[in-house]
């Protein structure tokens, strides 16, 4: 059962597949050493006594609009953000971009034992938002999240470690070999020239997009990281198999990726 949130306009999906529109969707986040990521319930994120007792613990939230309506999500955002909100122009960004905060201050809120609105978020020079280590103190450094949105699909994911999500609708692109010529490192051009079918270069196009995306939002880099300075595996599972200046990469960070054609059995549970 996915976590359910009491917002009217938000239908929580056990599985992203669930939602109406074609998508693909990557998460990364940062390992400690010798770790490996565990899926947890919100409630159990931060419970030491929960097995397994070490590694990294992580929670994955994804929601689809049942209407455009943002009047149900105001509440849960502080006024600031309720102003920026109300400057989107457009209904279903104005939707995604509240669903996917007012849903990440209500899980927060949860584990800071607090209401939603009070869940005080700072961002970080680069933009990235995290919990405001003046309001939050210690538990800064135990809660780590991140949100994306798209029309259609918004994510959040949290965790005990540096994360980033990526959802992105999926299109045909006008561009595709331009935009991947500009943005992906050379294994990840030659695996995108190798795929014969346009259905399988379009899956791998952004399989890596979502993964490259999903790594430079748990760096909190963004844009400021060289997009060309980091490769992923072709196949499951996703391995980051290149980064600059960095030696065995694959051992400090993991990934799950999924895309919307995939059968439900294979994607990661989350
Ligand atoms: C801002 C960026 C980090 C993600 O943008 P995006 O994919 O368009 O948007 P998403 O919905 O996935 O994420 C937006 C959220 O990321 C968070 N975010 C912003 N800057 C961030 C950063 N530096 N690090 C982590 N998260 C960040 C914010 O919460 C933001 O939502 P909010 O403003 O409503 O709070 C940035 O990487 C970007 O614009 N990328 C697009 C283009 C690109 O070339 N990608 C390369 C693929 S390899």
């Amino acid at each position: 059962m996915p976590l359910s949130l009491p917002l009217r306009s938000v239908r929580s999906l056990s599985d992203p597949r669930e939602a109406r529109i074609q998508f693909a969707t990557s998460w990364a986040v940062e390992l400690g050493a010798g770790e490996t990521p565990h899926i947890a319930e919100i409630e159990s994120l931060l419970d030491d006594s929960a097995e397994p007792s070490a590694g990294c613990r992580l929670h994955v939230w994804y929601g689809a609009p049942v209407d455009e309506d943002v009047a149900p999500l105001m509440p849960y955002l502080p006024p600031l953000e309720q102003a920026e909100v109300r400057r989107f122009q457009i209904s279903s960004h104005r939707w995604s971009v509240a669903a996917a905060r007012a849903a990440a201050r209500m899980q927060l809120a949860e584990l800071l034992n607090c209401a939603p609105e009070k869940v005080s978020i700072v961002r970080d020079p680069l933009g990235k938002p995290k919990l405001d280590p003046a309001a939050h103190g210690a538990l800064v450094e135990r809660i780590h999240f991140n949100i994306s949105h798209t029309t259609g699909l918004v994510a959040v994911a949290i965790a005990t470690r540096r994360i980033g999500i990526d959802v992105e609708a999926v299109m045909s692109l006008d561009d595709m070999d331009g935009i991947a010529a500009a943005t992906f490192a050379p294994p990840m051009l030659e695996a995108l020239k190798s795929a014969r079918q346009p259905s399988e270069r379009i899956a791998l196009f952004y399989r890596f997009w979502t993964l490259g995306e999903a790594f430079i939002k748990a760096t909190g880099q963004g844009l400021a990281q060289d997009l060309r300075s980091f490769a992923f595996s072709q196949v499951d599972p996703p391995l980051l198999t290149h980064l600059d200046g960095i030696r065995n990469p694959t051992q400090r960070w993991a990934f799950a990726t999924i895309d919307a054609t995939s059968p439900v059995a294979d994607g990661p549970s989350a």
